[in-house]
């Protein structure tokens, strides 16, 4: 049997991610695949409580560097749980976030740089990277905006939480890692029609298909 594909979809807050990854999961299941869709932090019960840790509480709970180690540690569990055997018996698996996530809001916006983050994820998870990752990516003024649409009445948490600036800092170094590795890393426009979105991402995995 075929080992399965991993795919990472990356991005700002509201960006429409989630919604994203379920249209996505649907088309490529009316293609005849097993897909599973999954998230980090969290996707294995061990990493779920990981998460818990990481997002609730004051916003000082955590230093950078035990956040980002935090993230490492869910992560690993994740694959050894869930990624791995799923990939193993040839599904297709949808990450909602990914290593690009821990570089971009702890190495970049975090300042605690693409080497430490790096370094962890080889320790962690012996550097494991997804076969494509597909960033949403929405233009500087529209993000502080999206994300007060989608938590206005709800308790923001720790990370969604942080300044305009750290979060126009993470967008940018989504694009950063676009330009460095397009052969992984593809921008996505995520303005328009919702299914002009999913068009434009499947089209950005077609050669794996
Ligand atoms: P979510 O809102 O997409 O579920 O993600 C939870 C938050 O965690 C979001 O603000 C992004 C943040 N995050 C990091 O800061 N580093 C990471 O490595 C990951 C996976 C998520």
């Amino acid at each position: 049997m075929t080992r399965g594909c991993f795919i990472t979809l990356e991005g700002g807050e509201g960006v429409g991610k989630s919604t994203q990854l379920r249209l996505l999961a649907t088309v490529l299941e009316l293609r005849g695949l097993d897909v599973i869709v999954t998230r980090e932090p969290g996707g294995s019960p061990g990493a779920e409580d990981i998460r818990n840790l990481i997002l609730s509480g004051d916003k000082d709970r955590w230093d950078m560097k035990t956040e980002a180690m935090l993230f490492a540690a869910a992560r690993a569990d994740h694959l050894r749980a869930t990624v791995r055997p799923a990939l193993e018996r040839g599904a297709w698996v949808l990450c909602d976030r990914f290593i690009d996530s821990n570089r971009a809001y702890q190495g970049a916006a975090g300042e605690l740089g693409d080497a430490f983050i790096l370094a962890l994820h080889e320790l962690g998870s012996d550097g494991f990277m997804p076969e494509r990752t597909l960033v949403l990516d929405l233009p500087d003024d529209v993000i502080g905006i999206r994300a007060e649409e989608r938590d206005q009445g709800q308790e923001i948490d720790r990370i969604g939480g942080r300044t305009l600036n750290y979060h126009r800092r993470v967008a940018q170094a989504f694009r950063e890692f676009s330009a460095q590795d397009p052969a992984r890393v593809r921008l996505i426009d995520a303005g328009g029609e919702r299914e002009d979105v999913t068009a434009r991402l499947l089209g950005a995995i077609s050669d794996l298909l």
